[in-house]
């Protein structure tokens, strides 16, 4: 499938079917993409949207955290797990307001040296808050690949990594391109999903490789017992 069309076919798609009232969709401030990215990394939606919104009431700008006590920034974390992502998140904030002038970075290359931001993390910020090319492969981008590619291989091998990101980066448009990544996001989340994929109301049907072979089960390579 080209470029062009899968990004057609996935802006389509999600016009209809994608999730657009997320609270971290309204005002995508990329601080507050920052704060969303990093729950949502080992916690589900649901989980994390009563946290984002207690978050974004006790400090609701970059500055609030930076001078936020840690006690405070733990016990809002409270039951979320993975706490070096609280203290990172801080330690990002500061950073931006010590090194960075109190400027929110926009490149890629500038977001990546933000503590405990990592490519997927920098790819977000460019894509939904400031609605720049920037491509991202997280789980759900990984399984549709996966899929639609039929590419094998397991999360921790880089060849792997290599040939995802690379379709990330051909397949990412220069326009629409908070949308495009919402939509990857959410037909991952919803459609091409881990088990049960609901493959007859995939849009990519006709396009992907492992459903042609019969095979989106044995897409992603599961991990070797
Ligand atoms: N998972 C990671 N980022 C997300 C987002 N912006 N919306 C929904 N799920 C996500």
């Amino acid at each position: 499938v080209q470029a062009s069309d899968f990004q057609k076919i996935l802006l389509n798609w999600a016009q209809s079917q994608g999730r657009h009232d997320l609270p971290w969709q309204i005002d995508p401030s990329p601080y507050r993409v920052l704060v969303s990215e990093i729950m949502l990394q080992q916690t589900q939606v649901a989980t994390v949207i009563p946290y984002f919104e207690r978050w974004m009431k006790l400090f609701p700008t970059l500055k609030d955290l930076a001078i936020a006590s840690e006690d405070e920034v733990m016990s809002l974390w409270q039951g979320l797990g993975y706490y070096s992502r609280a203290r990172n998140l801080q330690k990002a904030a500061r950073y931006i307001i010590d090194d960075c002038g109190g400027d929110f970075p926009s490149e890629l290359e500038d977001l990546e040296a933000i503590p405990g931001v990592g490519r997927y993390t920098a790819g977000a910020i460019r894509s939904f808050a400031y609605d720049h090319y920037g491509p991202i492969v997280d789980g759900n981008v990984r399984r549709l690949f996966s899929r639609v590619f039929a590419i094998e291989g397991l999360a921790n091998q880089s060849a792997y990594q290599k040939q995802l990101w690379f379709i990330a980066e051909h397949l990412s448009p220069a326009q629409n391109c908070r949308d495009f990544a919402q939509a990857l996001l959410d037909m991952g989340a919803t459609l091409c999903k881990a088990k049960s994929p609901a493959c007859e109301r995939c849009p990519l049907q006709q396009d992907c490789l492992a459903y042609q072979q019969q095979q989106v089960a044995l897409f992603p390579s599961p991990k070797p017992k």
